[in-house]
């Protein structure tokens, strides 16, 4: 692991190994095989960033599911501008379906509140969240996360699907900006 990374105009410092965020998914995919045995649930997974979390975790898992993909925008730069964009929407049928979302991050819980208003509204049965990462402080919503990989602080981070302004996705160990 690179001791730092440079990206434009911002310098990231080495945070959480690749073989640390391993054993975390492989962890939450144990929980969820557990507790999904019979049930045939929907994976829903958020472009861009969640999609190296999806396939690390979806490797781990030995219940039948299915995946479904959406596309939502919320971060510019290294901030959130609190708006949410649908950029692809739901396109498979969830209704009576047990459905877990998966993040990469959950920061605020904007995006989460919005997949679970637009999967509730799709008439989902059970909906549920699995995250990477989760930055608790910066948490504000009152719905629950489920499976959480990895607890951070609130500080902006990059590296295994977190982006920033679109770079820095590849990277297999997670960085964190960093301080001046
Ligand atoms: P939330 O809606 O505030 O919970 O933000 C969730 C989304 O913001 C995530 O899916 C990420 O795309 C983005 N995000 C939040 N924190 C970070 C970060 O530290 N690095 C990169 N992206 C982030
Ligand atoms: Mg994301």
């Amino acid at each position: 692991m690179k001791e730092s990374v440079t990206i434009l105009d911002k310098t990231f410092v080495k945070f959480i190994s690749s073989d640390e965020i391993d054993k975390a998914i492989a962890t939450l995919a144990e929980k969820i095989d557990s507790e999904y045995i019979n049930d045939d649930p929907i994976l829903l997974i958020t472009l861009n960033g969640a999609v190296f979390f999806a396939v690390d975790l979806l490797k781990n898992l030995n219940i039948k599911c299915k995946i479904t993909c959406v596309k939502v925008s919320s971060y510019s730069g290294t901030e959130s501008t609190g708006k949410i964009n649908d950029l692809i929407g739901l396109n498979d049928n969830v209704k009576g379906k047990r459905v877990i979302i998966l993040e990469d991050i959950v920061d605020t819980g904007r995006t989460y509140k919005h997949l679970h208003d637009m999967l509730k509204d799709a008439g989902a049965k059970d909906i549920r969240i699995a995250t990477m990462t989760m930055k608790p402080e910066a948490y504000k919503g009152d719905l629950p996360i489920h499976y959480v990989g990895l607890n951070i602080p609130n500080k902006f981070v990059i590296g295994r699907g977190l982006d920033y302004d679109g770079y820095g996705r590849n990277l297999n160990d997670i960085y964190q900006l960093k301080q001046n």
